[in-house]
């Protein structure tokens, strides 16, 4: 079975780990173009939080 793993990194997107690669970016900071992926858009308006990892059962 594969290993999943979401990792929120600081003042950006959440990224999908799969078996250890990083299979999609998602965003969380509501501003990208591209939903439900990340497009970078979190820098220029200053999107702010904290890092955290996110436990996949
Ligand atoms: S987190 Fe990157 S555009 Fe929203």
């Amino acid at each position: 079975m594969a290993k999943v793993e979401l990792k929120c990194t600081e003042n950006g997107p959440i990224l999908v780990m799969v078996d250890g690669k990083t299979t999609a970016a998602l965003c969380r900071c509501g501003g990208s173009k591209n939903k439900p992926y990340c497009d970078g858009t979190h820098s220029k308006i200053g999107f702010k939080a904290e890092a955290k990892d996110i436990q996949v059962l």
